[in-house]
């Protein structure tokens, strides 16, 4: 977990980029920082692994104030994918991979092995690539070896700058679905910096929105969309988006409180968060074969929701949708 409380930074020049934040960023989860250029970003994520030093306020890793951690260690189990990059040019794409694996002291086949693995995770092949300079890969195929290398030494915490802006949609798209495929499997801590709100909405658990060195909102991609804290929050996210969400009901608008009868029975539900959609909900049911879904808030179980309930829910979102577009 990391704990940015009352965090400032004004830079030399006078410039305040940070105007007091305080974020946690839940362990294993991905946290996307977006907001307008220049809102502080960048200054934030820099801050986790010490490349800048706050002007005040603490950020803790874990509960340990990282002030007086040593940096290099503190950076060997952060990785960091920068906008630009970053590979080393004069190194092979597998050297590039393996640096910080070998200077954690991993031993030869150890780190073969992982290189391999991580190109074959993003569609590189091993045989074609491993050999290579950055600059004998495409744009796209560079991002990839970035992304990759930060994880190569499979370090808890994960920076990432705007890891996807150089790439064409298509393959945007593609990182995003790897990065979320690799997510659901190694649950690593991500920070992901962002300008675009589908690709936050897409990939993120929680999205803090930052304008001007602060944070006007932070939530899920869910709650942010139904119910977004101001007019800059709503702005940022855009009218379209929120149209469409309108008519969108999740879990916990038609779950019952009541969870007293179910959870004697642990063969007979599924968990699902609570701000899941009817669709997600309906879904689930469907391929466990349960009668009942328990919801699930902050790891706490809040409610229940009934395999008719749900159909019921589906069944009026379709004559609404029937009825707009008629
Ligand atoms: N070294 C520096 N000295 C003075 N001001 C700086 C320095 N680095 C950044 N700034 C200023 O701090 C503010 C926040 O910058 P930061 O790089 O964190 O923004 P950002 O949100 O990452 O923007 P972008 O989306 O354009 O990357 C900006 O006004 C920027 O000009
Ligand atoms: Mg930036």
């Amino acid at each position: 977990m990391i704990e940015f409380k009352n965090v400032t930074k004004v830079y030399e020049d006078g410039t305040e980029a940070i105007k007091g934040i305080d974020l946690t960023i839940p362990e294993g989860k991905l946290v996307a920082l977006i907001g307008p250029s220049g809102c502080g970003k960048t200054t934030t994520m820099k801050m986790i692994n010490k490349l800048i030093t706050p002007s005040s306020g603490s950020i803790f890793i874990n509960g340990k104030d990282i002030s007086n951690q040593d940096e290099v260690e503190l950076r060997r189990n952060i990785g960091y994918v920068i906008q630009r990059i970053g590979l080393l040019p004069h190194m092979t794409i597998e050297d590039n991979i393996s640096l910080i694996p070998k200077l954690k002291g991993w031993k030869k086949d150890q780190y073969e092995n992982r290189v391999d693995e991580l190109l074959n995770l993003v569609g590189l092949e091993p045989h074609i690539f491993r050999k290579r300079y950055p600059l004998e890969l495409s744009g796209g195929q560079q991002q990839r070896v970035g992304v990759i290398r930060a994880l190569a030494a499979e370090p808890p915490i994960i920076l990432m700058d705007e890891p996807f802006s150089a790439l064409d949609p298509i393959s945007r798209e593609q990182l995003q679905d790897e990065l979320k495929g690799i997510q659901n499997t190694i649950h690593k801590t991500i920070i992901f910096v962002t300008h675009d709100i589908d690709e936050a909405l897409k990939i993120a658990d929680e999205i803090a929105v930052m304008k001007d060195g602060k944070i006007e909102q932070i939530a899920t991609p869910n709650e942010l969309l139904s119910a977004p804290a101001n007019d800059f929050v709503r702005s940022f996210i855009g009218e379209e988006r929120l149209k469409g969400q309108k008519s969108r009901i999740c879990v916990s608008d038609i779950m019952e409180n009541n969870t007293n009868y179910i959870l004697y029975n642990e063969t007979e539900y599924e968990i699902i968060p609570y701000d899941a959609s009817i669709s997600d909900a309906a879904h689930l049911l469907v391929t466990s074969d349960k009668p009942y879904l328990l919801v699930i808030r902050n790891e706490k179980s809040i409610g229940s929701v009934t395999r008719t309930g749900v159909l019921r829910a589906v069944a009026s979102e379709g004559r609404k949708e029937a009825q707009s577009t008629s």
